[in-house]
């Protein structure tokens, strides 16, 4: 077995988990969940989701990656629970279905960055998205897209994805810090602060069926929580190092990103009289070049914010990929470089439907989130809570001084709160299955086909 790679810093765990944390599900995904449940009650329930479910999720991960210093998937038989082995391998299978079209859109991320720089998409951004996001410019700025991450990947933890995160995370930073401070200026952005900020209490009661599941299913998702990601950066982690801090250090930072991502694209939007409603995979790519074109500046701020957006996938697909990477280093004794192209070159053919039609990464997209991320998060919570149990308090408590009462109460909200909330996202996702409208169950095409063949009970 090859000797095990760490990090060579604290900070370089930090912003690698903070690199695969913060990604296209801050600036993509939350915004435009954020309009589709109604703005500033959305914020609210997903914060709530963060603090009562993420955080105490992100310490179970953790607690596995610590204390096995192993891959996701041979973490659990080091744990004694060879059974177990299964989640690890359903993490990283997820991991590689959501990376198939999450390089996808890093794809059209790329695109978009030229089209900055020459001022394509100013003209008419629908249509503009509709042409770099489908068929073979898709397909080979997706390529593209795999290519540089499995270069980064292929140098390893320390020399790769450490160096490549350190300065990746304080150039997102400085960079959305400083386009949200020019949208202050904009005249008409306190309508866009004001949809995002001041939520209508009415709206989360009347809708809380689907608002709950969405915002847990976002926390997962943007937490990279339920990818055996967090488990596999851990176990490069020492003893002495405390979990705790480093988890609330990477969900507070994590949150703020998407936050702050809000304070750029709602007044932005308002500010241009865009509707930001648009829902759907291209929301950001189309409401932002519109409000964009209005402005003086637009070609510059749009160079700026797609840059963010695609420092911010790249560090993120790498930790998806080093998920894959890591099981397969310290199992078969081939050289990582290669173990990285195979991954990577099997991800690109998966993402193929994805980079031909936006249906398909809908549909992607909707069976990860719904079913496969609350199903893996549900069972490393009851693994952890029920199962390690006194040995994952041993294990949250190391590197501590004392805590032994906080170490408690976290493996309580795991085994509660934690346990009940993805449950019942995870219920409601397979509920959505059986339900008429139901957009994922079945692959784009195969539904309507099949719905006039087989009553609808059984769809
Ligand atoms: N957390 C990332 C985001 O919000 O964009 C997405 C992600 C990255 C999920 C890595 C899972 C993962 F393993």
């Amino acid at each position: 077995m090859v000797e095990r790679a760490t990090w060579k810093t604290r900070l370089g765990f930090i912003f690698a988990a903070i690199g695969s944390a913060v990604g296209l599900g801050n600036i993509w995904r939350f915004p435009f969940q954020t309009a589709e449940f109604g703005g500033a009650a959305f914020l609210f329930v997903y914060l709530v989701a963060v603090v009562l479910i993420g955080i105490p999720a992100i310490l179970a991960e953790f607690v596995i990656g610590r204390r096995a210093q192993l891959n996701a998937i041979d973490a659990f038989e080091k744990l004694g629970h060879p059974s177990w082995k299964v989640v690890g391998a359903l993490g990283v299978f997820t991991g590689f279905w959501v990376l198939s079209y999450y390089s996808v859109i890093g794809g059209w991320v790329m695109r978009y960055i030229v089209g900055s720089l020459s001022g394509a998409y100013f003209g008419d951004p629908a249509t503009y998205f509709g042409t770099v996001s489908t068929g073979l410019p898709a397909l080979a700025a997706h390529g593209l897209f795999m290519l540089v991450a499995v270069s980064i990947v292929a140098f390893g933890v320390e020399e790769g994805i450490e160096r490549a995160t350190t300065v990746m995370v304080p150039a997102i930073l400085v960079l959305l810090v400083g386009i949200a401070v020019y949208a202050v200026t904009l005249p008409g952005a306190s309508e866009g602060y004001a949809y995002f900020l001041s939520p209508d209490l009415g709206a989360i009661t009347d809708n809380l069926a689907s608002v709950i599941p969405a915002a847990v299913g976002q926390a997962l998702f943007s937490l990279s929580l339920g990818f055996s990601v967090m488990i596999t950066y851990a176990s490069y982690v020492g003893e002495d190092e405390n979990l705790g801090v480093d988890g609330l250090s990477i969900a507070g930072f994590n949150t703020g990103i998407g936050v702050l991502a809000g304070l750029v694209a709602f007044p932005l939007l308002f500010a241009q009289g865009v509707s930001p409603d648009t829902a759907g995979p291209g929301a950001v790519f189309v409401s932002i070049p519109t409000a964009l074109a209005k402005l003086p500046v637009g070609g510059i701020l749009g160079l700026v914010f797609f840059l963010i957006v695609l420092i911010a996938a790249l560090s993120s697909a790498i930790s998806l990929l080093e998920v894959l990477v890591s099981y397969m280093v310290d199992n078969y004794g081939y050289a990582r470089k290669r173990l990285a192209t195979i991954a990577g070159s099997v991800i690109f053919l998966l993402g193929v439907p994805s980079a031909l039609d936006t249906a398909w990464l809908g549909w992607f997209d909707g069976v990860a989130v719904n079913l496969f991320l609350p199903l893996v998060v549900f069972l490393v919570v009851v693994f952890v809570g029920w199962i390690l149990a006194d040995e994952a308090v041993a294990e949250i408590r190391e590197g501590t001084r004392g805590g032994e009462s906080l170490a408690v109460a976290w493996l309580w909200s795991v085994r509660t709160i934690v346990l009940l909330g993805v449950g019942l996202s995870l219920a409601l996702g397979v509920y959505e299955l059986y339900t008429p409208e139901s957009a994922y169950i079945l692959p784009p095409g195969l539904r309507p086909w099949l719905l006039e063949r087989v009553p609808w009970p059984l769809l």
